[in-house]
C-alpha cells in the first residue's frame, strides 16, 4: 500500500523515498503530494515484463490517472507508450517530448482540434469511438495526408470493478460502439476509407479490477468480433488492446492478483479463445493507470482542529480537520473511496480512537478518510499521510473554495524534485479579468 521506499527514521517520522515528510512539508507547504520514484519506474518496467511476456506489443501508461511531464519520461523511459485522453493530456506528452508513435489517443467527443492535433503529432493509435468520428478523422488524415491506424472501441457489456464484474447484453453507457449492432459497420466504414487503415479493436471494462474473469468475458466477446470480421469482410484484426483497470491495495484487506499472474491469465484466456476461434491471436496491449502510480503517491496533510462529536449512545468519533480535502482528493466524497491513514511527523504510544479525517471545504461530506484508527493524543500541528493517493487525486483536483492545488515533488534517494510546483493565489488571480 506504502511507497516500496517507506519506513520510519530514527525519531518515528514517515520517510518516503529517503525524504523526511517533514522535510517535504517544510520546504513545500501541506498539503503535497510525494510520489517515490522508484516505486513509478519498478511498476512501470513490471508491468512492461509481464505483459510483453504474455503476448503484449505495447503497454501504455494511461496518464489520466496522473500526469506531467516527468511522469511522462519516466514511464517511457521504462519501455511504456502513453495513453491520452484530450489534446490538453497530448499537449504536456508532446511536451515531454515522448514520439508520436508510442502514443495512443482516447476520447468519446475528441474535438476537430484534437483529432488535427493528433495527427500532426504523429499519434501511432487514436480509438474511433463514433460513427461521427469516423469521418472526422479519415477527413483530417487526408488533409495532412497521410494513413492514420485507428483502433475501434467496442462496447462489450461487461463491466468490472474490483473483483467482482457485471455481463449484460447492452451496456447503456457513453463510451465504444456496440459489439452486437455497430461494431462491424463502423470497421466497414473504416476500410473503405484510404486515409484510415484499422489496426485493432479496443476495450475497457472498468476499473480497481483483482482478477481475470471480467477481462474473460469482454476477451471472449470481442475475440468473437474479430471472428466475425474475419469470416464476412475478410479483415485480420492484428492489435486487441484490452485496456487498463489492474487494481491496487488502499487497505490492508485489498488483494488484487498479483502483476505477472494477472498478465499470464489474460494472456492464456486470449490464446485459447482465439484458437478455439480458429484466428490467429493478435498483438495485445493494455493501458494500466492507477496500477503504475496510485501506490507510488501519499498525500501529506497537516492536522488542524480535533473535534470530538458525541453520537448516539456513548460513542465520540474524533473529526479530525486537515488544510486540504476534497479539492485534493474527490474520490473519497465521488466513488465511496476508502484510504489508509498513519500519524506521519511521529509516533505515538497513545491508544487509538475511531475518527474521520475530513477537510477544510464548506461541505459535510468533504472527507478524506471516512473511518481511520488514530492515537488519542493526535494535536494540531502533527502530519498525517494518506497512502496510495498516487492516481486519481492531483488529477482530479480542483480549485473549490478558491484553494490552491498542492505541489507533486518527485522523491528518490532522499532528494525531492517538483513534479507540478503549489499553486498560488497568484495563478487563480490571473483568471479573474477585473482582478
Ligand atoms: N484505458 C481507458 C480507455 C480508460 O478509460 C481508463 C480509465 C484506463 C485505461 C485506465 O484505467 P486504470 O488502470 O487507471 O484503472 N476516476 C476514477 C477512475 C476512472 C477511470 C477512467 N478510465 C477513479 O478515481 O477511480
Amino acid at each position: 500500500m506504502w511507497p516500496q521506499g517507506a519506513r520510519r527514521n530514527a525519531d518515528g517520522s514517515l520517510v518516503i523515498g529517503g525524504v523526511d515528510v517533514r522535510d517535504a512539508v517544510a520546504e513545500y507547504q501541506s498539503p503535497v503530494f510525494l510520489i517515490d520514484e522508484t516505486d513509478v519506474r519498478t511498476r512501470a518496467r513490471e508491468f512492461r515484463g509481464a505483459y510483453t511476456a504474455a503476448g503484449a506489443s505495447r503497454v501504455y501508461y494511461a496518464a489520466k490517472a496522473f500526469l506531467a511531464t516527468t511522469i511522462a519520461r519516466w514511464v517511457h523511459d521504462e519501455g511504456l507508450g502513453i495513453d491520452v485522453a484530450s489534446g490538453g493530456e497530448l499537449a504536456v506528452v508532446q511536451r515531454a517530448g515522448i514520439p508520436g508513435e508510442a502514443i495512443v489517443m482516447h476520447g468519446n467527443n475528441k474535438s476537430m482540434e484534437e483529432i488535427e492535433q493528433a495527427i500532426r503529432y504523429g499519434v501511432g493509435r487514436i480509438v474511433v469511438d463514433s460513427f461521427e468520428e469516423i469521418a472526422r478523422i479519415a477527413d483530417a488524415a487526408a488533409r495532412a495526408n497521410i494513413v492514420q491506424p485507428v483502433l475501434v472501441r467496442v462496447t462489450v457489456g461487461v463491466e468490472a470493478h474490483t473483483h467482482e464484474y457485471i455481463a449484460t447484453a447492452h451496456e447503456d453507457q457513453k463510451f465504444g460502439l456496440s459489439a452486437t449492432h455497430d461494431v462491424d459497420e463502423a470497421v466497414r466504414r473504416i476500410s473503405a476509407l484510404p486515409s484510415l487503415t484499422l489496426v485493432g479493436l479496443h476495450s475497457h471494462i472498468g476499473s480497481q479490477i483483482f482478477d481475470a474473469s471480467g477481462f474473460e468475458v469482454a476477451a471472449a466477446r470481442i475475440v468473437a468480433v474479430a471472428q466475425r470480421l474475419w469470416d464476412q469482410q475478410g479483415i485480420e484484426i492484428e492489435e486487441l488492446n484490452l485496456g487498463g483497470g489492474m487494481g491496487i491495495a488502499y487497505l490492508d484487506e485489498d488483494d488484487p492478483l498479483d502483476v505477472a499472474d494477472m498478465a499470464r491469465e489474460i494472456g492464456a484466456i486470449v490464446e485459447a479463445q482465439c484458437q478455439q476461434a480458429g484466428i490467429p491471436r493478435p498483438a495485445l496491449a493494455f493501458e494500466p493507470g492507477r496500477a503504475i502510480i496510485g501506490p507510488a503517491g501519499v498525500t501529506v496533510y497537516e492536522v488542524g482542529t480535533v473535534k470530538p462529536v458525541r453520537l448516539e449512545g456513548d460513542e465520540t468519533r474524533w473529526y479530525v480537520s486537515v488544510d486540504g480535502g476534497m479539492s485534493d482528493n474527490i474520490r473519497t466524497a465521488l466513488y465511496d473511496a476508502e484510504y489508509t491513514v498513519t500519524l506521519a511527523s511521529r509516533i505515538s504510544e497513545a491508544p487509538d480512537i475511531p475518527c474521520r479525517v475530513v477537510g477544510k471545504h464548506c461541505e459535510s461530506g468533504d472527507i478524506v478518510v471516512r473511518d481511520a484508527m488514530l492515537p488519542a493524543d493526535l494535536a494540531p500541528g502533527d502530519l498525517l499521510a494518506v497512502a496510495a493517493t498516487g492516481a486519481y487525486c492531483r488529477a482530479m483536483a480542483s480549485n473549490y473554495n478558491y484553494l490552491p492545488r498542492p505541489a507533486v515533488v518527485a522523491v528518490s534517494d532522499g532528494r525531492m524534485q517538483v513534479v507540478l510546483r503549489r499553486e498560488t493565489l497568484d495563478d487563480l488571480m490571473r483568471l479573474d479579468p477585473g482582478a
